[in-house]
């Protein structure tokens, strides 16, 4: 039995002090809801450092949403891997589809980033998901394939064991409307089955993939039942302390 996994992409939100009034209000959440499910809050780089401080409390580990392709030096703006392994940043969210149509970032900037990741010890959590033409079309499970394959497949298996995947239909990121159970359940079926081609059954049964898109304290649990979801990415739903702790009872009612 493994422990299913919550993780919060809070995105670009919140002032300073929103976010540790929410960080205070996760903390109070958790110590009394204790969830049996692991929990990663993904900040704004600005609030890494105060979400790690208070990450001593063991109630949930802390992601970055970016991290630079460069390892060090003369690029301004960037932050590296190295220096949020060094703050005890545990995870990194990496191809989100945000990040894919707004910065361009392609199937090989995306390796590149996976192996930073990796070299410094984070946890990708490695994003994957349709458009709704390429939905309505047929044509997610190519896009799906493809972007697992040039995303991930370069890595040997001991590298890959680390990975996260978190299935996100574009189509329902912020907009409301989720994936149905099936969809959902066919798409992480069909994710194994790629692993499986690579890596072996034991690594893709042994793979942990996330569902995302509009998951929130409604849906979450008929969502988290489907066979092959191993938990959530939450945007939305992460902002607000007590839809994201529902989220997280609701995730640990059943074991994987
Ligand atoms: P959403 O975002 O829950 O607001 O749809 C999910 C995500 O983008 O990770």
């Amino acid at each position: 039995m493994r422990k299913k996994i919550v993780a919060g992409n809070w995105k670009m939100n919140l002032s300073f002090h929103e976010a540790e009034a929410l960080i205070h209000n996760l903390m109070d959440e958790l110590e009394e809801a204790k969830p049996t499910a692991e929990v990663i809050i993904c900040p704004s780089f600005p609030f890494i450092e105060m979400a790690t401080d208070y990450m001593e409390e063991h109630l949930f580990k802390v992601g970055a949403q970016n991290i630079s392709p460069f390892d060090s030096g003369a690029y301004t703006g960037e932050v590296s891997a190295a220096m949020l392994a060094s703050m005890d940043v545990t995870h990194c969210i990496l191809g989100h589809s945000e990040r894919r149509k707004y910065f361009n970032e392609d199937d090989k900037m995306l390796t590149i980033k996976v192996n930073q990741a990796l070299a410094n010890k984070l946890i990708p959590i490695f994003c994957v998901g349709e458009s709704l033409p390429e939905r309505e079309s047929g044509k997610h499970l190519e896009v799906v394939r493809r972007q697992v394959r040039h995303g991930l497949f370069h890595l040997d298996t001991d590298e890959f064991a680390k990975v996260i995947i978190a299935y996100e239909p574009v189509w329902a990121i912020g907009t409301g409307m989720t994936a149905t159970p099936e969809q959902a359940k066919d798409m992480h079926s069909y994710i194994r089955t790629l692993i499986a081609e690579r890596y072996g059954d034991e690594v893709a049964k042994a793979t942990m993939v996330l569902y995302g898109g509009s998951c929130n304290s409604e849906n979450a649990l008929e969502i988290f039942s489907q066979e092959g979801v191993d938990g959530g990415l939450i945007g939305g739903a992460s902002l607000k302390a007590e839809e994201f702790i529902s989220i997280c009872k609701q995730a640990s009612i059943q074991d994987v």
